[in-house]
C-alpha cells in the first residue's frame, strides 16, 4: 500500500485592492452581475464573471425557481451561456462573489460541488486551466490556479470509458 497526498494551493489576498487591475475588473463585473440574480427563495445572490482568451468578459448570476431544485448556480449559468454563444470558448479566469441578505459577506465564496464538477469538466474539454478568484463583498480574496484543484479525485468522462 502507498499513500497519495492531494494538495491544493490557495493564494490569499488581504483585500481586492491587492489583486492585479484585470482581476479587480473581473471581480467588479461579477459584483455587477449580482443585480441580475433571481434568488427570492434563498436571498443569497451569486455573481460570476469570466475572462476569455481574447480579453473579453462575460457574466452570469444564480437563477432560482419556486421548484427549488430547478435553480441554477451562477457559475453554471455562465459556463452554459459562454459555451452556447461561443462553443466551449477557452476561459482564463472566473471570478465569483456573493451577497447574503442575512449579512456576513466577508468570507470568500466556496463554489458548490456541482459547480466544481462543471468547471473541472470545462477545463478538461477545452484543455486549459481556469483560474478562480473567490471573493465576498469585503475581506480576503482566494485565488486558485486551476478549478480542478478544488475537486481532488473528481469523477470524469474517463470513468465512463
Ligand atoms: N449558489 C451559486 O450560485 N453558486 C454556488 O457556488 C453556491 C450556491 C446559489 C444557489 C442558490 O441559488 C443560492 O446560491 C443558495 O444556495
Amino acid at each position: 500500500m502507498k499513500k497519495r497526498i492531494l494538495k491544493t494551493t490557495v493564494e490569499v489576498y488581504a483585500s481586492e485592492k491587492e489583486l492585479s487591475l484585470v482581476d479587480q475588473k473581473l471581480l467588479k463585473k461579477a459584483k455587477q452581475a449580482l443585480k441580475k440574480s433571481y434568488s427570492p427563495y434563498s436571498n443569497f445572490k451569486v455573481g460570476a464573471a469570466i475572462l476569455l482568451n481574447n480579453g473579453k468578459m462575460m457574466s452570469g448570476s444564480n437563477q432560482e425557481n419556486a421548484s427549488y431544485p430547478i435553480g441554477i448556480c451562477a457559475e453554471r449559468v455562465l459556463l452554459s451561456t459562454a459555451s452556447t454563444l461561443q462553443s466551449k470558448v477557452p476561459i482564463v479566469t472566473m471570478a465569483i462573489t456573493y451577497h447574503n441578505e442575512r449579512g456576513g459577506n466577508n468570507i470568500p465564496i466556496a463554489p458548490c460541488g456541482m459547480c466544481r464538477q462543471a468547471i473541472a469538466e470545462y477545463e478538461s474539454i477545452v484543455d486549459q486551466s481556469i483560474r478562480l478568484i473567490l471573493g465576498g463583498e469585503t475581506g480576503e480574496i482566494y485565488v486558485i490556479e486551476k478549478a480542478a484543484d478544488l475537486l481532488p479525485f473528481g469523477f470524469s468522462g474517463v470513468h465512463l470509458q
